[in-house]
């Protein structure tokens, strides 16, 4: 199928770039095992350059097929320069188109950090890359509708981990792109959408540089956004399946579609209705919506990465149990992942404090600990649902002695 592996044994020989083209087809081909069409591509063009280059090690190997006029060439060759034919020259391709050129550069960066490969895609335009699966129920297909061209949305709960799932899960390690965030609210502007003029002249906007270059567009919080400003994306994000589809910047210049421009959105409901729980986000227009329509997704807490971000089953649990009681009383706050960061770099500190009995000129119990942690989470409820929460998790027993010290940290409550 790869006619390039034929140079295989004298690839090593070859300048840089030819020797990184052949890596490049190996790596997309799965070591030329796999039909892939930008590899096939690629294996063309690289055959090519190098049957032109040095010829076919068939060839050289000295069988009977070459033509006459190749022998003629051989013949009047002295012993160097017949030599050095034998021998690949180091000269850098033509072959190659400055586009093509360009994409497998990028291919190739994306590739270069290799871990197991757990993701495959064969689809055209697409970059099989290896990572570890994470722990998010819908990811696959997260990054299967983005490869599809589908303009995805996450909704989930206060710090339940979207932005960070869209920006640096999806968008850099699952698909090897950069990705350019707008955080919408009321505030945001159309310069920063569409390009506009600022006090330092005319800026580009965001949409726009993701369009051209082939960002990931994250529009975090996009529920919050005025519904007015919003209608800027309908025109672009009808179109993102569509290859080299125009839109137009503030200045009414046109561009063109990069292949691999996608769209992540993220917010805390769903934005058809005026939402209580979360005061700044809009009813935003059903023709916004239907740019995501079918890539919806609600993203939940979830404990599997919770614990191993907190990397202490007995924090975690305490955190779970205060979590539980919130929702249990139906009082309208969140816990959430960002909190438990929080505690467990406190409670860190703190041990490290402890176990110095205050040699570092700092007792335990002056700094920030987890304790003081709970207590200012518990600060933000009313007096009476303070009592009610520090009920439900035995707050005397395991907190007003710092009981929790002597736990077990890999113990679950
Ligand atoms: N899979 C993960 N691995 C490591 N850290 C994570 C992971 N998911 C989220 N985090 C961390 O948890 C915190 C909360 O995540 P993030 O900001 O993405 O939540 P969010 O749902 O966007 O919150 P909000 O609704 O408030 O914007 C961040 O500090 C982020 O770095
Ligand atoms: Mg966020």
């Amino acid at each position: 199928m790869y006619s390039v592996v034929k140079y295989k044994g004298i690839i090593d020989l070859q300048d840089d770039a030819t020797m990184k083209r052949y890596r490049m087809v190996e790596q997309l081909s799965k070591g030329f095992t796999v039909a892939n069409s930008t590899a096939l591509e690629m294996d063309k063009l690289l055959t090519e350059q190098l049957d032109m280059e040095i010829g076919s090690p068939d060839e050289d190997n000295g069988n009977d097929q070459r033509n006459e006029d190749e022998e003629n060439v051989h013949k009047a060759l002295t012993p160097t320069q017949s030599a050095s034919r034998k021998k690949p020259k180091l000269v850098p391709s033509l072959a190659i188109s400055a586009n093509l050129e360009k994409e497998f550069r990028e291919l190739f960066v994306a590739l270069k950090d290799q871990k197991p490969q757990v993701i495959r895609y064969e689809l055209p335009q697409v970059v099989t890359l290896g990572l570890e699966k994470p722990e998010v129920d819908a990811f696959q297909q997260i990054v299967d509708d983005l490869v599809l061209g589908s303009n995805v949305l996450l909704i989930g709960g206060a710090g339940t981990g979207k932005t960070y799932l869209a920006e640096v899960l999806v968008a850099h390690q699952a698909l090897g792109r950069q990705h350019i965030t707008i955080n919408c609210s009321q505030w945001t502007s159309p310069t920063e959408i569409i390009g506009g003029q600022s006090m330092d002249g005319y800026v580009e906007g965001k949409l726009i540089e993701a369009w051209r270059q082939g960002y990931v567009l994250v529009l975090d919080e996009l529920p919050k956004i005025d519904p007015n400003t919003a209608g800027l994306f309908n025109d672009a994000l009808a179109k993102s399946r569509i290859s080299n589809a125009v839109i137009f910047n503030a200045r009414k210049e046109s561009f063109t579609k990069h292949s691999n421009f996608a769209c992540i959105a993220t917010g805390n409901v769903y934005p058809n209705k005026d939402s209580m729980a979360y005061g700044a986000n809009n009813k935003q227009d059903l023709s916004l919506l239907d740019r995501f329509s079918g890539s919806v997704y609600f993203i939940e807490k979830n404990p599997k990465i919770e614990r191993r971000i907190v990397q202490n089953d007995m924090l975690w649990s305490i955190c779970d149990k205060l979590r539980g009681a919130v929702e249990e009383l139906k009082y309208e706050a969140q816990l959430s992942l960002r909190f438990m960061q929080n505690a467990k770099d406190a409670y860190f500190l703190e041990m490290q404090r402890y176990k110095n009995n205050g040699r570092d000129g700092v007792k335990s119990d002056e700094g920030k600990t987890f304790k003081s942690a709970i207590d200012s989470y518990l600060s933000t409820f009313t007096d009476v649902q303070r009592v009610n929460l520090k009920q439900k998790i035995d707050y005397t027993g395991l907190f007003s002695l710092y009981q929790y010290r002597s736990l077990p940290i890999n113990k679950m409550m």
